[in-house]
């Protein structure tokens, strides 16, 4: 059963809720003047997250916001990404406002990349992050919204998994390596 391998809880789903409402009021407030942005939603671990946030930025009168995916991988081991980031699906980013919406910053390495890659096209590009462990950083960059900073712990549920189980917990907590 799943729950043996949970060690401890990190964020409730109340938490995360209120965190989650916060962050579409700061990205509103940010977004101010601009009529429609893009949530480019990073696959998978952020599902579940983007869906909440959309909604969270709607209620606090944000922008329109068209919701659009790619799926990142990268190559290495289950616990660290490697740099070697492969990016799938490409929709057309061509003049848009791109908020590109991540379940955690880790080394950065993933979302230096994606940024990279919707600069090219995009008329400007933010980033979210629900969780942010600060500490692991091996390449600049910086999301413009951040959820929690965590410590160097290996978390899941609310959309992010380990080995593809967990996503499905309503809260987040740290597993067992
Ligand atoms: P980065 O490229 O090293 O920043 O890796 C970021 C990606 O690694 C995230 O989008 C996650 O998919 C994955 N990741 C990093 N830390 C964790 C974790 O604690 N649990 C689950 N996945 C993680
Ligand atoms: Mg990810």
């Amino acid at each position: 059963m799943a729950s043996k391998e949970i060690e401890e809880k990190l964020f409730s789903a109340e938490e995360i809720g209120k965190r989650v409402k916060e962050l579409g009021k700061e990205i509103a407030e940010a977004y101010s003047g601009v009529k429609k942005i893009t949530l480019l939603v990073v696959l998978k671990g952020a599902f579940m997250f983007s869906a909440d946030l959309v909604r969270a930025v709607h209620s606090a009168g944000g922008p329109e916001a068209e919701v659009e995916f790619v799926k990142a991988s990268s190559y290495g081991n289950e616990t660290s990404s490697s740099g070697n980031v492969n990016v799938e699906l490409k929709p057309d980013l061509k003049g848009k406002h791109v908020l590109i919406v991540e379940d955690i910053v880790d080394s950065g390495r993933t979302l230096k990349k994606m940024k990279e890659i919707v600069a090219e096209e995009a008329e400007s590009v933010k980033i979210v992050a629900l969780l942010d462990k600060k500490e692991r950083r091996e390449v600049e960059i910086d999301a413009d919204f951040v959820g929690f900073e965590i410590p160097n712990k290996f978390v899941v549920g609310y959309g992010i998994d380990y080995a593809q189980k967990f996503r499905d917990l309503p809260y987040i907590a740290v597993v067992k390596e």
